[in-house]
């Protein structure tokens, strides 16, 4: 019967035949036998082809098998302490779809530059195949919490003509004789989209330039944007802690073993629950001047100062209130102190860093007219979405959860490059 390797190993097919499909992970041989560890995307099985058990032809296919050659077997399921999943399978037929050529990835140490280099194959490793499977539950997991809590998925243009966060990071792109630039986030347009539908979510790639070589940032990456009607800033935050707690939540259900792969301690995963930990800006730049960080206020916070608050705590941190200075345009200042506006970015703890950014928006006509001139962006171009404004304006928030930041986090990666699967960085346009 043809089956999965998941439900082997779940224990449904015990002392049964079946035939698996799949790639050979790897190949070893001990006296009459050979140990093939099959993989097929469910999971990984040892399987062991006897001289004395096949025929000749079988026993001879089994050892022209290199790593990574792609099979049909047949087998016989048996439970076995010593395999390292606790079963086992015996092969009677083996069929070859394709005799690998040597695997240029293999036991040995490989360099960052050869392996991104060979992306399309090292996604095949087992670490690489753990993280792909989280980053499933995170995305899967996070858009299930906002369906279950009556959001409607839209989606936003990708060529955009205008900036949403940050004009030194835009990607330029011919358009027709004019200029497009790629979208940096889709909240400009999912604010439109509330008028129409209330409460609202885009999931789906973001661009930025960045020019600096990080381990935190990518110039392609994912992100869920909620945007919600009548919503107020601590109601934003309040939906940002339940959305990552569902994610950690899931994961924590469903990605045990992946986990375990990443030698993962899950203890400080288990303590995210609501609430977080709060911290004012204005605090944030207390701890880090009394800890002799050369930051004034009014600075915006940079990766070894997130590094250090979230070194501080177990539990992500919500910053909140920022200076207007350092923040975009279309933030709702704060009414009992408008040098600060009611935003909050969300710093993933141990270390890591800001894995969500999000604020109350302006929904005054008047004000956001003047943030636009203060700033100097052509009003023009914001016409539309100062209609927004004009046409039943109502408080509104929203926030951008980045996918790969809380990969990145929830794996304990060292680099963000391992939590997208093909990475695009400065440097870094192949494969
Ligand atoms: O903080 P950001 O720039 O906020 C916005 O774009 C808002 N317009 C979102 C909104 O309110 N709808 O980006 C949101 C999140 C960040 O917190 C971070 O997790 C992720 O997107 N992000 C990046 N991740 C990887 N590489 C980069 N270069 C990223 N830039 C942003
Ligand atoms: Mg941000």
């Amino acid at each position: 019967m043809y089956c999965k390797i998941k439900d082997i190993l779940d224990g449904k097919f015990d002392g049964k035949e079946v035939e698996i499909k799949g790639w050979v992970q790897n190949k070893r041989s001990s006296g009459g036998i050979q140990f093939l560890i099959i993989r097929d995307g469910t999971g990984f099985i040892q399987s062991t082809v006897h001289r004395d058990k096949v025929d000749k032809k079988t026993f001879e296919d089994a050892e022209k098998i290199t790593q990574e050659s792609s099979v049909d077997i047949i087998a016989i399921v048996k439970k076995d302490k010593r395999a390292p999943n606790g079963y086992e399978l015996q092969i009677k037929k083996l069929k070859i779809f394709q005799i690998s050529d040597e695997f240029p990835i293999g036991k040995k140490e490989h360099g960052p530059d050869f392996l991104l280099s060979h992306r399309h194959l090292w996604l095949r490793s087992p670490r690489q195949v753990a993280i792909l499977r989280i980053r499933d539950t995170i995305i899967k997991s996070g858009l299930k919490y906002l369906d279950d809590n009556g959001f409607y998925m839209v989606t936003a243009p990708l060529l955009t003509p205008t900036c949403c966060e940050d004009s030194t990071t835009l990607f330029e792109t011919p358009y027709f004789g004019k200029k497009a630039y790629l979208s940096q986030s889709a909240q400009l347009y999912i604010e439109a989209a509330i008028a129409s539908l209330a409460k609202v979510f885009s999931f789906g790639p973001a661009f930025r330039a960045e020019k600096s070589k990080t381990v935190r940032h990518l110039t392609e990456c994912w992100m869920i944007e909620p945007e919600v009607a009548f919503l107020d800033f601590e109601g934003n935050i309040k939906l940002q802690e339940e959305l990552v707690t569902a994610m950690i939540k899931a994961v924590l259900e469903k990605n045990k073993k992946d986990l375990d792969i990443l030698k993962r301690d899950i203890k400080p995963l288990k303590t995210v629950e609501p609430p977080f930990v709060r911290i004012s800006y204005s605090e944030v730049i207390d701890i880090l001047q009394k800890n002799k960080f050369d930051i004034k206020w009014g600075e915006d916070l940079g990766a070894p100062h997130e590094k250090f608050i979230s070194k501080q705590f177990e539990k992500p941190i919500i910053i909140h209130r920022y200076p207007v200075e350092v923040k975009a345009f279309y933030m709702q200042p704060d009414p009992e102190n408008p040098k600060v506006v009611l935003c909050n970015d969300m710093i993933a703890p141990e270390g890591y860093g800001e894995i969500i950014g999000g604020s109350e928006r302006i929904w005054d006509v008047k004000l956001l007219k003047q943030r636009i001139k203060k700033i100097g962006i052509s009003e023009k171009a914001y016409e539309w979405y100062l209609d927004l404004r004009k046409y039943g304006s109502v408080p509104h928030s929203g926030f951008g959860l980045g996918i790969e930041r809380v990969v990145w986090w929830v794996c304990k990666l060292p680099h963000i490059r391992e939590a997208i699967t093909f990475p695009r960085t400065l440097n870094r346009l192949y494969p």
